[in-house]
């Protein structure tokens, strides 16, 4: 991913940001804060979006704030599918929860897993990975069933349902991360939550500022997470940009998914280019580090979402006794090929001749 590139198509805009910012001299909260969560939450189609942070703790707030509200029991258990980012098992924990890891199908939560799983959790965190949306049927499940399901939207921004829903719009609530790569990505950390429910936003909002709810008045142990004003500024001048973003990479998944023959390297099922934001274009290689030393030699970079499970971490050493073949086998296999706005055509050309050529 050619990060400088990205964010050199921002360059102007952003001086001038971080001019007015100097001259206005609020530095936390503040118009840029206030018209980010305006503007995002219109562009996800909710009631509210809370900045704050970073990813990380947008879902430990979501949690915690739909806890605190009576709307999760204590040490409540939550169902996580244990294809994801370990932040997304890390917010369970730093929640004050106990994280149910279930295997993916092919690379999300499916329906019948959490049937199998009924009576073991209380509410569900659903993972959009690689940006693609978790299936309507597994909110559709949860609803009918009355459990609540939150969901990680750190890689999907901007992808859409079938029917139109956006990503950010889905479940009680969801918490997005704007990490510097991500499809909309600030030039540092920053986080939101999303949601509808005018309650659950309030207290997001308090637990991210200390837990106060007026200057000198805390009602619940808070956090300093805030986003800052600096990288609002920023988010707003790349918001305007991620629809045609998100557009362009599409385009790149279609051609890849098209062109790419090679049974030493599989490709995602062709479902994979619907409802998806493509943050990650994932093939799926047997002797992966042979196939990425090979694209590495004809100036081909690659990334691998990720090489070792949540579950297979020392971080959480009570869960390596747990086995998911199908997440195991992800982890094991997964390579990220180049798939950002800026890629050029012959670029697109000279990577799929190269995979192709590959033995
Ligand atoms: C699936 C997933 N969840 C959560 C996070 C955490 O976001 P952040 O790095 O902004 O804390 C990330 C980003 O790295 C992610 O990819």
């Amino acid at each position: 991913m050619d990060l400088p590139a990205l964010q050199q198509r921002f360059a102007q805009r952003d001086r001038e940001a971080l001019q007015e910012l100097q001259e206005a001299g609020q530095f936390i909260a503040g118009g840029p804060v206030d018209r980010f969560e305006a503007d995002f939450a219109d562009y996800c189609d909710v009631n509210h979006c809370v900045s704050c942070g970073n990813g990380l703790d947008a879902l430990i707030i979501l949690l915690r704030a739909d806890q605190s509200l009576g709307n999760l029991p204590q040490n409540a258990r939550i169902l996580v599918p244990a294809h994801t980012y370990i932040a997304t098992f890390l917010s369970i924990v730093e929640a004050g929860m106990i994280p149910v890891p279930v295997d993916v199908n092919p690379i999300l939560l499916t329906v019948d897993v959490i049937e199998a799983q009924l009576g073991s959790f209380d509410a569900i965190v659903a993972v959009d990975i690689y940006g693609k949306l978790v299936d309507d049927e597994v909110y559709a499940f949860a609803k009918a069933n009355n459990l609540h399901i939150y969901t990680d939207t750190a890689q999907s921004h901007g992808a859409k349902t079938a029917t139109g829903v956006k990503s950010g719009a889905r479940g009680r609530g969801s918490a997005f991360s704007f990490y510097p790569t991500k499809n909309l990505g600030a030039m540092g950390d920053a986080g939101a939550i999303t949601c509808n429910d005018d309650l659950l936003a309030r207290t997001a909002r308090q637990i991210a500022n200390y837990g106060r709810s007026s200057r000198f008045v805390n009602d619940v142990k808070g956090v300093n997470s805030r986003m800052d004003t600096l990288q609002a500024a920023f988010l707003n001048n790349r918001l305007l940009f991620l629809d045609n973003d998100n557009k362009k990479r599409y385009k790149i998944a279609q051609t890849y998914v098209e062109q790419i023959e090679n049974e030493k390297v599989k490709l995602p099922e062709l479902k994979f280019l619907e409802e998806n934001a493509i943050h990650v274009f994932p093939v799926f290689v047997d002797d992966r580090e042979k196939f990425v030393a090979y694209l590495s030699g004809h100036g081909i970079q690659t990334n691998c979402h990720y090489a070792i499970a949540p579950h297979q971490q020392d971080a959480f050493k009570e869960l390596n006794h747990l086995q998911f073949p199908q997440t195991e086998y992800l982890h094991q296999t997964e390579v990220s090929l180049p798939c950002h706005p800026l890629l050029e055509d012959h670029e697109i050309q000279e990577i799929i001749i190269a995979i192709n050529e590959y033995t």
